[in-house]
């Protein structure tokens, strides 16, 4: 997929659709807001969608055939809403995602939409490149009836292109890849993504880029001493890994560490979870997907920012080499861990992981885990929860989100849960308290980081997989949740 910019006419552009956006005009009609196309063909499109019903409510999708006179297979108007009220952003950036998807099943498309700023090119840019996504790897006989998402994107400016906006296409295009990588990740069946391959794929994904890797294969996790990632994969004839993926482009002052969740199957383990949905625990390594694919993106965009990725990944398995509620284990800081509840799995890998990345002290730690089933009862399952050792770091983190267009917000670290997770016979216990789980499970991870060690953790569970039907431009399954977060963070990083 492919986006790109124009300065042609709207009705001279050759593509399968021309999408056009319409609002109300305040009179119970519509107005086109796509500016640029000729008066009499502009008449003529507006009848053609009243005709049909079209208010320019926002995400309102209409398709047409194309009048005569502009030069597209048909016309696909999209509503933007009261553009006197200046929706909100994610309300437009969805609409257009709406329409992307409805074009599904064609090639190419052009935009003609009503770009003012460098903010709006941005937002229509990422949106439409997120939402022309669809999955079909794993899909043999019923692949040739399913639909696939469009090649081209052309945005239609009204004059050209000067860099910046040149800069944002790029860096849409970037983004694009980035988060679809991220949902193939995701979506691609336990089966096929054990974690050795999820060690292949966070390698291959950076191969071509100013991008080192390390692996940990079981023996050097015995040698380093992360207790935690192996006792969880330990009960899996699938081996953990760890992974580091280190950007470190010359110039950079500051230094990201980013930290992923890399379950690529959690069955609870011995502490084994009900059949209902145990199909979506394929997501529980959406964490590690997002760390592998924004170092792609940021090494790819060559920002000066140094970028140390951290995947630890294993499969949690029940089996007779699986480890047992009340096993003690040794995790990589030296603090040892009673596992009271096998299911509690992420934490255990996570610190291992957050110790190493501790050791670097790098600028800001942030980690991504889709930890807890409390924070989608907290927060649902379209915001992430965010939490922090230093309320700056966090409102950092929950801004880039905010700029990226993801949705989160920010939770307390209550320092009275600590106590529920002491343990009757080691340092720790893995499970604290049942009420405010999201928030015990980041307690937890705090554990393994020094006060003066910038650390945010957001707990993706609910963000990271769309169990439901898709909508503007968020598919079914994988999301890409984290990476445009990712990405933000490190563009703030890199301006200083
Ligand atoms: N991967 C799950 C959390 C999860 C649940 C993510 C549902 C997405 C959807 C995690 O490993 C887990 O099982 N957490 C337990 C922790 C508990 C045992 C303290 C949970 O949330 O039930
Ligand atoms: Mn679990
Ligand atoms: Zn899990």
């Amino acid at each position: 997929m492919t986006i790109a910019l124009s300065t042609a006419n709207p009705a001279e552009f050759t593509c399968d659709a021309l999408v056009v956006a319409v609002v109300p005009n305040g009179r119970g009609k519509i107005e086109l807001a796509s500016p640029r196309l000729p008066g009499s063909i502009s008449r003529r499109v507006l009848e053609a969608l009243q005709a049909v019903g079209a208010t320019g409510s926002c995400g309102q999708v209409t398709r047409i055939p194309a009048p005569t006179g502009i030069r597209a297979e048909v016309l696909v108007a999209v509503g933007l809403g009261d553009a006197t009220k200046q929706a909100d952003r994610e309300a437009r950036r969805r609409a257009v995602g709406d329409a992307v998807r409805s074009l599904t099943g064609l090639r190419t498309a052009a935009l003609a939409l009503p770009i003012d700023t460098d903010e709006q090119l941005r937002d229509f840019a990422v949106a439409a490149g997120l939402a022309a996504y669809s999955f079909t790897q794993f899909r043999a006989k019923s692949k040739a009836a399913q639909q696939m998402p469009l090649r081209t994107i052309t945005i239609l400016l009204g004059e050209d292109p000067k860099a910046a906006q040149r800069a944002i296409i790029r860096e849409a295009n970037v983004t694009t890849e980035a988060v679809h990588l991220s949902r193939d990740l995701v979506n691609t069946p336990p089966s096929a993504l054990t974690p050795a391959r999820l060690a292949q794929q966070a390698k291959s994904a950076v191969s071509n880029l100013p991008v080192t890797v390390k692996t940990w294969d079981v023996p050097a996790l015995r040698r380093d001493g992360c207790g935690g990632i192996l006792a969880v994969g330990q009960g899996s004839v699938n081996p953990p890994r760890l992974v580091r993926l280190d950007y470190r482009p010359s110039g950079a002052k500051a230094h990201l560490a980013i930290v992923g969740k890399g379950i690529t199957f959690d069955t609870g383990g011995i502490s084994i979870k009900p059949a209902a949905n145990m199909d979506e625990m394929k997501a529980d390594m959406a964490g590690a997907a997002a760390v592998i694919a924004a170092t792609q993106a940021i090494a790819t965009l060559g920002w000066k920012v140094r970028v140390t990725g951290w995947v630890p990944t294993a499969e949690n398995m029940p089996s007779g080499t699986a480890q047992r509620p009340s096993d003690v284990i040794t995790v990589f800081d030296g603090t040892t861990v009673e596992v009271l509840n096998t299911d509690a799995e992420g934490r255990l890998i996570l610190a291992d992981a957050l110790g190493m990345a501790v050791q670097q002290k790098p600028t800001v730690i942030i980690d991504a885990a889709t930890l807890t089933g409390a924070q989608r009862i907290a927060l649902g399952s379209r915001i992430a929860g965010v939490m922090s050792n230093d309320p700056r770091a966090r409102e950092f983190v929950c801004q880039a989100a905010d700029r990226g267009g993801e949705a989160v917000w920010p939770m307390p670290l209550p320092e009275d849960l600590r106590a529920s997770l002491d343990s009757a016979t080691a340092d720790l216990a893995n499970i604290g308290d049942r009420l405010g789980g999201m928030l015990s499970a980041g307690v937890f991870l705090n554990a393994f980081i020094p006060s003066n060690q910038p650390w945010v953790h957001m707990d993706i569970a609910g963000p990271a997989f769309n169990d439901k039907g898709p909508y503007g431009y968020t598919p079914k399954g994988g999301t890409g949740a984290a990476v445009r977060t990712f990405i933000e963070v490190a563009r703030a990083l890199a301006a200083g």
